[in-house]
């Protein structure tokens, strides 16, 4: 699944309208993510997961931040996001389709947020771009 250029450029311009907000999206997919499929919150058995804790909306800005710099290195996904597939792999051994889940429910958030600028070719941009992420995070364990 390649990004062309106007899967890079529609990607672009939505994240420039996410802007300092970012993290409000990516914790609503959290809480999404959480409510949704349950097993995905094993991984935090550490973390107050409520929603509007203050913790969430912390982790919230981390994967929000995460995900600018994915963006702004779309040409080497896998080497901007070296040090989080460690992590993710092995420290904390995520299951690859709870990567899935986290991009489905980012992308529910985003089409309830910008109706407006989700149109099918948005919404396989950001498919293409959030499968990527996963792919680059841990999708495979060697
Ligand atoms: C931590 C990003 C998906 C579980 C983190 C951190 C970032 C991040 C930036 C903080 C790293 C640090 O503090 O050094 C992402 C991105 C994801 C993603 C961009 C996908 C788009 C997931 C998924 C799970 C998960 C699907 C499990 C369901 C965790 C856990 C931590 C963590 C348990 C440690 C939390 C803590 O102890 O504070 N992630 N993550 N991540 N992530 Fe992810």
């Amino acid at each position: 699944m390649e990004l062309a250029a106007a899967d890079r450029a529609a990607l672009r311009a939505l994240w420039k309208k996410l802007s300092s907000n970012t993290g409000v999206y990516t914790t609503e997919a959290l809480e999404r993510t959480f409510a949704a499929f349950p097993a995905t919150r094993t991984y935090f058995p550490h973390l107050d997961l409520s929603p509007g804790s203050a913790p969430l909306k912390a982790h919230g800005k981390k994967v929000a931040d995460a995900l600018t710099l994915a963006m702004a290195h779309l040409d080497d996904l896998p080497g901007a996001l070296a040090a989080l597939r460690n992590l993710h792999t092995h420290t904390l051994r995520v299951d690859p389709t709870s990567f899935q889940r986290l991009g489905h429910c980012l992308l529910v958030t985003l089409a309830r947020h910008f109706p407006g600028d989700f149109s099918p070719a948005m919404q396989a941009s950001l498919h293409k771009f959030l499968s990527r992420v996963a792919e680059a995070l841990g999708s495979d364990y060697d």
